[in-house]
């Protein structure tokens, strides 16, 4: 009986190449799953193509609710950046595709996956660690890395097998989702080089943001964006329109030197404006309402988490733990943050909750305040008790 092979197939060039050469190196019959994360890809195409082909099935699974409640709100919660900067959409979304992947293969019976990273870049590790951790007994091929075909050299191919398909509209690599969109390769390779606006769709550039701020409240609850001016939204929903509306103002772009998990060093080009007013609000919400101990360890695990999860390493069970962390903490993680969208920023500009911290009569420098000053003396001579014994006995002179 001839074997099956599923593909994670994106609809891209190097994935259309995967159907029929697997068919032919490896006499296997390919499954083509199509998993939608919110990208912009034209499924109904990708699909028709997919067939013509010659892959002996196709299926295409809407992950987008999916990948918001177990991979985005997570990463909200944990103030998800890599590097501090890099929201990581690209990254949360290879352990929800490989999981479809190998849900499929294991109902179709499938010995094998297959999936279309280069050798180069963090995709491939994200794939290959989830799928293992999934199940270990699934065989994983990496056609692009063995099979040395040129960009051209894959069109030619698909040409003659009937299906014509330019080596992309753009001439840089994107992968996007609900949450972030990768822009790399071009001339984006030289780091020296400004990224042209023609890499950019969700984000307007300054020069045309309006002229006027716009204001948005966010609401959290747990930790987590509920309703948006007012408004109750699903999560879907509301990050879809905080993306168009930060986006218009000119927010969002990302632009730096980022570190591989294969150890090359890579210029990377985002854009994200929803993730990045997102996480900014609820940062600010947490700082609010979380003590100040609480904070300084979360933003400890916080590195971690995103570490982990932009190293392919989201099956790890230390992620799950530092999340059982996390979630002990948005439990207080409740209120609303006011951001003002103007010329290409996202202001924090007001937040409160019912669980905040702060106690205005404490804080205030007026003489309404209920603070006994005559207190911080002592505090202070304790304070300071090692420092100024250390002067005394290495530095002073007398
Ligand atoms: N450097 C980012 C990451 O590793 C983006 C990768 C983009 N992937 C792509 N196939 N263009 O998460």
């Amino acid at each position: 009986m001839k074997e099956t092979c599923v593909l994670a197939y994106s609809g891209g060039l190097d994935t259309s190449v995967m159907i029929p050469w697997i068919g032919e190196k490896y006499g296997m019959d390919v499954i083509a799953v199509l998993v939608d994360v919110g990208q912009k890809e034209d499924f109904e195409a990708a699909v028709e193509r997919a067939e013509r082909l010659g892959a002996a099935e196709v299926v295409k699974i809407d992950a987008r609710r999916e990948f918001v409640e177990q991979y985005v709100l997570r990463a909200i919660k944990a103030n998800g950046l890599y590097e501090g900067v890099y929201p990581m959409g690209t990254s949360l979304s290879r352990p929800l595709i490989a999981s479809k992947i190998v849900e499929v293969a294991e109902k179709k019976g499938a010995s094998t996956v297959a999936h279309g990273c280069t050798g180069k870049g963090n995709d491939q590790v994200r794939f290959e660690v989830s799928i293992r951790s999934l199940n270990p007994r699934l065989r994983i091929l990496a056609p692009v890395r063995e099979w040395g075909l040129s960009r051209d050299g894959e069109v030619e191919y698909l040409e003659k097998k009937g299906v014509k398909m330019d080596r992309g509209k753009s001439r840089f690599s994107i992968d996007d989702n609900l949450w972030s969109r990768s822009i790399e390769g071009g001339e984006l390779e030289d780091p020296w080089v400004e990224p042209p606006e023609e890499a950019f769709v969700w984000s307007r550039p300054v020069s045309e943001a309006p002229g006027e701020p716009e204001y948005l409240i966010l609401e959290f609850n747990k930790g987590v964006p509920t309703r948006l001016n007012g408004e109750k939204l699903d999560p879907v929903e509301l990050i879809l329109r905080v993306n168009r509306v930060a986006g218009s103002h000119g927010f969002g772009r990302i632009d730096h030197m980022e570190d591989r998990v294969v150890g090359i060093k890579s210029r990377e080009v985002y854009e994200a404006p929803a993730a990045l007013t997102i996480i900014r609000a609820h940062q600010d919400l947490e700082k609010l309402v979380l003590t100040r101990l609480e904070l300084e360890e979360k933003r400890r695990l916080e590195a971690t988490w995103a570490w982990l999860v932009y190293s392919g390493l989201w099956f790890e069970p230390l992620r799950r733990a530092i999340e059982a962390f996390i979630d002990f903490t948005q439990e207080n993680v409740d209120g609303e943050v006011r951001v003002k969208l103007f010329k290409g920023e996202a202001l924090i500009v007001g937040r409160r909750s019912a669980k905040s911290l702060y106690d205005e009569k404490r804080a205030t420098y007026s003489s309404l305040s209920r603070f006994d000053q005559t207190l911080a003396d002592g505090f202070i001579q304790l304070w300071g008790l090692s420092t100024v014994r250390a002067n005394e006995v290495r530095y002073r002179k007398s």
